[in-house]
Formats: C-alpha cells, structure tokens, sequence
C-alpha cells in the first residue's frame, strides 16, 4: 500500500462508548477489521470546547500507530500549543488507548471541580464571604500553584451579573447534570481495583445534587446542623482551604493516573504518561500549569509508579498537610504511624485539640 487509508473518528463520545466493550466488540474488533482491509483506524479524544474547536484543542489520538506518521503534522498543527510551542497532542497508545486517556481527563475535571465547588461551600457558609470577596479569591488563587482555567473561570463566574445587575451565580438552581464520562471513569476504577475515589465522591455529589425534589423534601423535615460562625483569622482560614485544594488536586491527579497505568496492564498498551501530561496541558478543560509539574516528573522519571513518590510532589503535598495542621488544626498522618492523627504545636501556642474532634 503506497499510501494509507486512514479512518479517523474524532467523536469523544462515541469512542469512550466503544472502550467499555472493548475486549469482545469495540474498539480492538474495529482496530483489527479495518487493518485487515488495508485501513488505518485511528480514534481521537478531544478536548477544548467552543474555544479548543477556534483555537486549538487538545488531542489524544490512538488506534492503529501505523496511522500516526501519517497525520502527525495535521494532529499537531492544529492542537493547541503551550511554552515554546509544544503542541498539546501525540500519539497516545494503540487501540482505544487515546479515549480512555480523554475519558480519564474528563473524570480529572469532575474531581477539580468538585473540589472547587468544595471549597466555595467555605467559603461561603462557613467564612461568609460576599461573592465578588470570593471571586477575588480565586483570581487570588489563579497567580498560585493552582494557575488554570477552571479556576479562572470560576473567578469570572462569581464576577459575572446578569441584566438587572445582580449576580447570575446565585440564581442557578445546585443540581448537576452529567453526561457519564466520569461514572465511565469511575466504573473503570471499580473494574480493573484501582482506588480512584476522589473522582468516584465527585460522581456521587452531582447525582446528590440532582435529587434536587427529594432533598427540598428532606429539608423540610431534617434540621440539619445549625449555620456555623467562624471566629477565627479569616485570612488564614482561607490559605488552609487554598492548600487543602491542592493537595486534594494532587491526590486526584495521582488517582487519574494510576488509573491509565493499569488499563495500560490490562490491554498491553505502552503509555507515555509524561506525553499525556503534555496534551493536557493546554486547549482543554483541566489545563493547568500543575500539568507542566507533572510533565516534569514524568522526564525525571518515565517508570514513576505514582506521583506521590515524586520529590516535588512529596514535598509539596508535605507542606499542604503541614500547613493544614499549621493553620486549622486538621491534623496529619504520620507514614511511621498509620492509623493515628497528629497534631503539632508548630508555633508554641498551639493548643492539643485537633480539629476533627470538634465538629464545625
Ligand atoms: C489566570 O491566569 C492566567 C495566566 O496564568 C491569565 O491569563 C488569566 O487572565 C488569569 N485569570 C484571571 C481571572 O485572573
Ligand atoms: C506548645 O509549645 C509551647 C512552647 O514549647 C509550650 O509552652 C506550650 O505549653 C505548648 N502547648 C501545648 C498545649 O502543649
């Protein structure tokens, strides 16, 4: 054959579909069909909304490698670019190698922004602040380790004023929808034993948050705890919540990829785990200059086992939980000491109480 044929599917949906049949008629049946007949059958993830459709999205190409050669300069031409120009697609693994890491993504982005929505339930209900107090805070956050565009968007959400001039966050009622890429994400997790929780609890708060009818009932009925009032540094406070969300996005990232290392065991695929950190990194929704650190930890090391086992990584989800313990009293785990939760006397006026046997 001069030239390939090649076959590309860049529907996300349709492929992630494939991925759960895989073994017996998906994407592998496809793969081999279509070789056989002298066709190249590639399958793409992508990512980047209306804006990555515009100005470059990210791509996670994979299917039949024979194909990448081919389409490499247009892949790569029109993905987005980061740093000095680095396109945010390569060639991901074989099969259906490049949905399951688009699937992954997509799980990572319900776990962001369930730990935003977290985090803005504080600050809210539990510091008090007023919304444009709270937008400055996350465009505080956004010149942080937690730089990205979830995170500024959030920003420019809680800004955002409707035509009467008030807020339009406040109108929308709290009930999510989904479209079953992160319980994808989190089946698989339960499929092949891989502990992705923080993904699997964000799965669960949008069906929590779409029983909508069932919890006005609820609340008509159950009492609830009373509304707390904090009287504590307020400043403080919020760094503690700011560190808590990153060592949380750590975890979650850690999980993700934990994930893609075993469903790489289960299907023979060789990933490039630093290259995927790569595609993520711009034109999609979980970009973030955090994915550049992981980047980085990939280089130093390709057969890094988990992220946690990084020195940057290590260290900054050290200084998180120091500083969780420093600041509020949320106590540590100690890896000499399993099981108990420790509190320091960092600063010499310290108390002993922890804050977890006290219930704010
Ligand atoms: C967030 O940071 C990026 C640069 O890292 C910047 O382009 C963007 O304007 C910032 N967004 C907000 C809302 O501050
Ligand atoms: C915390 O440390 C200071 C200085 O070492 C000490 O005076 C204080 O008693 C300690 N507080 C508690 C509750 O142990």
């Amino acid at each position: 054959m001069a030239q390939a044929d090649i076959a590309l599917i860049g529907l996300a949906v349709m492929g992630q579909n494939l991925i759960l049949n895989m073994n017996d008629h998906g994407f592998v049946r496809r793969c081999r069909d279509l070789k056989a007949k002298g066709i190249l059958f590639v399958g793409s993830g992508v990512s980047g909304g209306e804006e990555g459709a515009r100005y470059g999205p990210s791509l996670m190409p994979g299917g039949n490698k024979e194909a990448w050669p081919h389409i490499k300069t247009i892949f790569q031409g029109i993905a987005a670019k980061v740093g000095t120009g680095e396109p945010c697609c390569d060639w991901v693994g074989d099969e259906g190698a490049g949905h399951f890491v688009k699937m992954v993504h997509n799980g990572i982005e319900y776990g962001d922004m369930q730990l935003i929505c977290e985090a803005y339930h504080l600050m809210k209900d539990v510091l008090g602040m007023a919304q444009d107090e709270m937008a400055q805070a996350f465009e505080d956050w956004n010149k942080t380790e937690l730089d990205s565009f979830l995170i500024e968007i959030t920003a420019n959400i809680l800004k955002f004023q409707d035509t009467d001039g008030k807020h339009l966050l406040p109108k929308i009622r709290d009930s999510a929808g989904q479209k079953g890429t992160g319980k994808w994400t989190a089946i698989s997790a339960l499929e092949y034993g891989v502990p992705v929780t923080l993904i699997g609890e964000a799965v669960f708060a949008r069906c929590l948050s779409s029983l909508k009818d069932e919890r006005i009932q609820a609340s008509k009925k159950l009492k609830g705890p009373q509304k707390f009032q904090f009287d504590g540094d307020k400043k403080s406070f919020l760094e503690d919540i700011r560190k808590a969300l990153y060592a949380s996005k750590i975890i979650s990232y850690a999980q993700g990829f934990m994930l893609l290392r075993q469903a790489a065991t289960e299907f023979g695929w060789t990933l490039n785990y630093g290259g995927i950190a790569l595609m993520w990194r711009g034109g999609c929704i979980i970009r973030s200059v955090f994915l550049g650190k992981i980047k980085d930890a990939f280089d130093r090391n390709p057969e890094l086992q988990n992220l946690l086992l990084d020195d940057f990584f290590k260290s900054a989800v050290e200084n998180c939980q120091a500083q969780r313990d420093y600041f509020g009293a949320h106590t540590y785990e100690l890896l000499a000491k399993p099981g108990q939760f420790i509190h320091t006397n960092w600063t010499g006026h310290g108390g002993t109480v922890s804050s977890s046997s006290y219930n704010a």
